[in-house]
């Protein structure tokens, strides 16, 4: 096979989804009709088991079983399939962020009774920043669910984007029957006492035979009057506005039930985009080139103290990635080879040789890697669109032990790299600050410093609303807000202006007072 070709049949998505909602039946049911499992129950979920929310070393542990299914790639009709989990618990909701900035579509898994949840909106708020492609699946149809005409206005307010549908259930709950392919005009047949089976399917191409009565008896008509409706209201597919990320394809089912979930694989395999092209800040880059091109967008660190080493995840964007083969870190000007990069496959990992666009590679790493660097063949590109978003949470933190202020120094800024928190320095008194996005990193800091780092530190509370980047063309207008706030200013690692505002009326209020400089809430601007 060639080049190119490789790249036409790599198909690079994620599961997205609010807790609960049914992502990781999802994913196991899509590798099991892949042929990559054999099982149910053989991928580890990376779901935080809810018990051990406060137990962030539980936590841990179950992160470190989750490395091998953080990607999981399968080979299903000639297309290498490669999925990329995504953290379950929503205080690693910027692992998933970052995540997003890796893969080329997504798909979105919903409960059919509790319809769009928070979670999901803040994770399509960041697929629409960047435009990717969505597919829906309704999950839980084999439990009482909304009416499917409310779900989907819902889902269109709501996510803010056109909607498709491509099934059509037929009733929901204990009187479940199934779901009507709009476009292949068939019906398959839910068999609820039955689980695991693969549903049988009928030929309907007329709705109006009496054939559907035999099979959905007192459903037929309403089944008949929803798709008038269905036809007279929603959009035919269009695969060009879907990969614009315009207009996302529905599926309604049970992943629980294997219901649904090759209707939706067929499709995804179809209409899903093929690797796509990359912003640098000096280029754009195309698949095809030949040179290789690629970015770092996770790092998983290894909690077991006999094992320090981390995993840092590679996005390949053009070119090969070949083993033994020297490489350039832009970010640090150093040639670097990789003896062993690591392939995932569903639940295995293997030494890889190469790989393409799409594909994501494993690299062991020492310390060589923060989220966002670059390895090129020789060119100075740096990847846009790996930003970190405003955090939430803010502390001050303290050294506990004067004797290792280095050891503190240097564990914060290598676990800053690697994306557990951000950093910035009050410029007002020289003090450190953490934002994270959710609690828990807070104690995992702190237990790491002290487990890798030998330092240990203590927090101060702090109360802020939300730290954002600020931007302004005016130099005298930027110096005197920066002087009229300068208790509230801070710098980044990157040595950037941050503002730290106290409540939303301090950041609206500065907003108001200064309409020519620019309130960034995430870090790419
Ligand atoms: P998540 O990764 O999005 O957090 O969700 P997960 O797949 O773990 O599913 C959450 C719960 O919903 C699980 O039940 C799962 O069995 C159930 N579920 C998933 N798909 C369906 C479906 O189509 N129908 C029904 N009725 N339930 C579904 P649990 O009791 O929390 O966990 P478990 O003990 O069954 O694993």
């Amino acid at each position: 096979m060639d080049f190119k070709q490789e790249i036409e049949r790599r198909r690079t998505f994620a599961v997205i989804a609010h807790p609960d909602a049914g992502k990781t039946t999802l994913t196991e049911k899509l590798l099991l009709f892949g042929g990559a499992i054999h099982v149910a129950g053989a991928v580890k979920s990376n779901k935080i088991r809810k018990t051990a929310t406060s137990d962030f070393m539980e936590i841990e542990k179950q992160r470190g079983i989750s490395v091998a299914t953080s990607v999981m790639g399968f080979e299903y009709r000639d297309t290498k399939i490669n999925i990329l989990d995504t953290p379950g618990h929503q205080d690693f909701a910027e692992d998933t962020y970052r995540t997003l900035t890796a893969v080329d579509s997504v798909i979105v898994v919903i409960d059919a009774a509790k319809g769009v949840e928070p979670q999901t909106l803040k994770l399509m708020d960041v697929c629409r920043m960047r435009q990717t492609p969505v597919i829906v699946f309704v999950n839980k149809l084999d439990r009482e669910g909304q009416d499917p005409f409310d779900l989907m206005d819902e889902l269109e307010q709501q996510l803010r984007v056109q909607v498709c549908p491509m099934t059509w259930p037929v009733s929901s709950g204990a009187t479940f029957k199934g779901v009507y392919n709009l476009y292949e005009k068939n019906l398959n047949l839910f068999v609820s006492d039955e689980k695991q089976t693969i549903a049988e399917s009928v030929n309907i191409s007329d709705l109006h035979n009496k054939e559907l009565d035999e099979h959905i008896g007192k459903f037929a008509d309403k089944l008949r009057e929803d798709i008038e409706l269905v036809s007279g209201i929603y959009p035919v597919p269009d695969i060009p506005a879907y990969r614009a990320g315009k207009l996302a394809p529905v599926f309604f089912g049970s992943a629980l039930n294997n219901f649904g979930v090759r209707e939706l694989l067929d499709c995804f395999v179809d209409i899903a985009p093929t690797p796509k092209t990359f912003e640098t800040e000096e280029r754009t880059i195309h698949p095809q080139e030949l040179k290789l091109s690629g970015f770092i967008f996770k790092i998983h660190a290894n909690m077991d103290p006999n094992h320090r080493d981390r995993i840092a995840f590679l996005r390949v964007c053009s070119g090969e990635f070949r083993r033994n083969t020297n490489y350039l870190h832009v970010r640090l000007g150093k040639s670097l080879k990789f003896a062993n990069p690591t392939a995932f496959m569903a639940d295995k990992k293997s030494v890889l040789d190469e790989a393409y666009p799409g594909d994501i590679v494993g690299i062991y790493d020492t310390g060589n890697f923060k989220i966002g660097d670059t390895l090129t063949e020789g060119e100075t590109i740096h990847f846009k669109g790996i930003p970190s978003f405003s955090p939430e949470l803010f502390r001050y933190v303290e050294n506990a032990d004067p004797i290792r202020y280095k050891q503190l120094a240097k564990g914060l800024e290598q676990l800053t790299d690697e994306g557990v928190a951000q950093l910035f320095v009050n410029q007002a008194n020289g003090r450190k600050i953490i934002g994270t996005v959710g609690a828990l990193q807070f104690d995992v800091i702190q237990y790491r410093l002290e487990h890798e780092y030998g330092a240990s530190c203590t927090y101060q509370p702090m109360h802020l609303y939300k730290a954002c980047w600020i931007e302004g063309d005016d130099k005298a207008e930027m110096d005197d807000f920066k002087r009229r706030k300068w208790q509230f200013m801070a710098l980044d690692k990157e040595g950037r202006d941050v503002f730290l505002a106290e409540s939303q009326y301090a950041l609206s209020n500065s907003q108001e007072k200064f309409p020519n400089i620019r309130f960034h809430f995430t870090s790419e601007f």
